[in-house]
């Protein structure tokens, strides 16, 4: 069996491990969410890790309101980049691999092609800058650490921009919606499915690694709100608008 410890396991990646767990007998899963075990505190980490022999920690543990990172700058420095770092140390001290999930906002969304994962990363607001700053902790400690770079994420749980669009259209006949950023929309789902195939085969290596994942193909909010409205047959219009105007 591999024991699985799941931090931050009531957000939207948590719940879609939690979804997943039957599929995989392979695996004896802990989830725990912020009030159970918050990964910021380094004694509440370290009793129960000693109480718990786990193979693997998926850290679904973050600070993801990214226009409010602005205002709480702190806070989101303690969780996506102090708690990185401590749950790198603990993957050395008490030898489990651990799965970190990171974002496109590390990068400043200039590059006509699609980023890879040497790209030099330029975070341009509070939320990137704290999730860079993460990663490059678990890089300096050197953890047993798989870095999975991410974005866009969707899914039937949390909070994310399928859900939002359709409980607009309840409310609204017109949405706009920025059509000048482009990405890759990403079913939570998959990306568990995955994360656990690479778990379960063990082809983790020692050294930490970054990784891309998303779905295939890129898309702008716009567009893919327009796919929303059609896939879940809305009764909306949806408009297009520039990132800029939306800001004014
Ligand atoms: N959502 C996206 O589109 C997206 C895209 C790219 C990458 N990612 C990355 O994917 C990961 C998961 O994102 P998500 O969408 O699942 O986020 P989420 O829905 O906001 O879930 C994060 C969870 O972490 C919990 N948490 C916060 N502080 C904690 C602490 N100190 N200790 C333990 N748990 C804590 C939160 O609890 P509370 O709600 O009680 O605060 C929440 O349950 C994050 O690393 C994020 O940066 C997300």
């Amino acid at each position: 069996m591999i024991k699985a410890l799941v931090t931050g396991s009531n957000g939207q990646l948590g719940k879609s491990f939690q979804h997943c767990t039957l599929e995989y007998p392979e695996f004896d899963f802990i989830y725990k969410d912020f009030f159970e075990l918050d990964i910021c505190d380094e004694n509440q980490l370290g009793n129960f890790f000693k109480k718990n022999k786990v193979n693997v920690v998926i850290n679904c543990a973050a600070y993801t309101d990214v226009d409010q990172s602005e205002v709480e700058t702190e806070k989101a420095e303690k969780i996506n980049t102090n708690a990185v770092g401590i749950l790198s140390d603990l993957s050395i001290k008490y030898k489990f691999k651990l799965i970190h999930f990171s974002t496109d906002y590390i990068f400043d969304g200039t590059s006509n092609k699609p980023y890879v994962e040497d790209s030099p990363i330029a975070p341009l607001g509070v939320y990137g800058k704290t999730k860079a700053e993460g990663e490059k902790l678990i890089l300096k400690t050197r953890g047993n650490a798989w870095i999975i770079r991410t974005s866009w994420l969707f899914s039937p749980f949390g909070e994310n921009f399928v859900k939002k669009i359709i409980s607009l259209s309840q409310k609204k006949n017109k949405i706009n919606v920025v059509s000048d950023q482009i990405g890759s929309p990403t079913y939570t789902l998959d990306l568990v499915r995955d994360v656990l195939k690479i778990i379960s085969n063990r082809i983790l290596s020692n050294d930490p690694k970054i990784l891309h994942y998303t779905n295939a193909g890129q898309t702008s909010w716009y567009e893919f709100a327009k796919k929303i409205k059609v896939l879940c047959k809305l009764n909306c219009f949806i408009n297009s608008i520039e990132t800029d105007s939306s800001k004014a």
